[in-house]
């Protein structure tokens, strides 16, 4: 069963996702050369527990960490460590928290001091694959609508859409129905309709969609060892469209001018 939340839902709902896209704004700046993803992690732990939230990813399934720190190859679940980041990597930030109750869950893909062309072109595409996806939440639209539109977006730029994992239904736990993959036709699956709320985050490769998980039992890779990227928001459905819950007002002006009017937070 998908959940409609109440209005009431939906505040506490917006309150905890703007609170993570505010801590990941604050901690994506510290993806600098020679930072470790250990010191971005305790930052955002920190910030987590100022304001009064519980990290999401923490003790998830043994899950050891407050953030998902992911470098080049990496597509998710990097765990943070001492490894340095170095100029020209790209970092994949994932965070989630929980506050009175509901869950946020954001994340976004960032270049480490000067990348490749290519790497700009990757987290550029990537970013513009999700709003394609959320541009197509609306109600009465079917969830497998959203993958369509993102997969045809990546490939028509030469980049491969990651099958293995997936966006998910998001409330008053992280991971609720439906699952939104990236990929495949649209039409399919159940319509949505107003106070739903889903977690829309597409993973994308720079060559093929193939990845493995490493020992660790957390990282994903790409099994080609090219870049991946990732990028992750919070949506609500409403009455003709979607309200972005973890969209801050700056990254809506900087989205709005790319995408268009439809962008709205
Ligand atoms: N944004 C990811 C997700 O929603 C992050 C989960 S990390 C985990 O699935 F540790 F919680 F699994
Ligand atoms: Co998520």
């Amino acid at each position: 069963m998908i959940v409609c939340r109440s209005k009431a839902e939906i505040e506490k709902l917006r309150r905890v996702n703007r609170l993570v896209a505010r801590i990941l704004a604050d901690i994506r700046r510290m993806a600098v050369p020679g930072a470790t993803t250990r010191e971005i992690d305790a930052a955002a732990e920190a910030l987590v527990g100022e304001a009064g939230a519980v990290p999401a990813f923490k003790g998830y399934h043994g899950y050891p960490a407050t953030v998902c720190a992911s470098i080049n190859e990496q597509v998710v679940h990097g765990i943070p460590s001492n490894r340095r980041l170095a100029e020209g990597d790209v970092l994949s930030l994932d965070i989630g928290a929980k506050l009175d109750g509901f869950f946020g869950d954001c994340a976004v893909t960032v270049p480490v001091g000067r990348v490749s062309d290519d790497a700009v072109r990757l987290l550029r595409v990537t970013e513009e694959a999700l709003f394609h996806g959320i541009e197509a939440v609306r109600p009465g639209v079917r969830v497998s609508d959203i993958g369509a539109a993102v997969q045809r977006h990546v490939e028509a730029h030469g980049f491969s859409v990651v099958r293995e994992f997936v966006g998910h239904g998001i409330g008053t736990a992280l991971h609720e129905e439906p699952q939104i993959a990236n990929y495949g036709p649209g039409g399919y699956g159940p319509r949505l309709a107003e106070g739903m709320v889903l977690a829309i985050e597409p993973m994308v490769n720079r060559g093929g969609p193939g990845v493995k998980v490493l020992g660790d039992g957390w990282t994903a890779v790409t099994r080609d060892g090219s870049l991946s990227a990732h990028f992750e928001h919070t949506v609500v459905v409403t009455l003709d469209g979607c309200e972005i819950l973890t969209l801050l007002e700056d990254d809506a002006s900087r989205v709005r001018e790319r995408m268009g009017a439809a962008v709205r937070s």
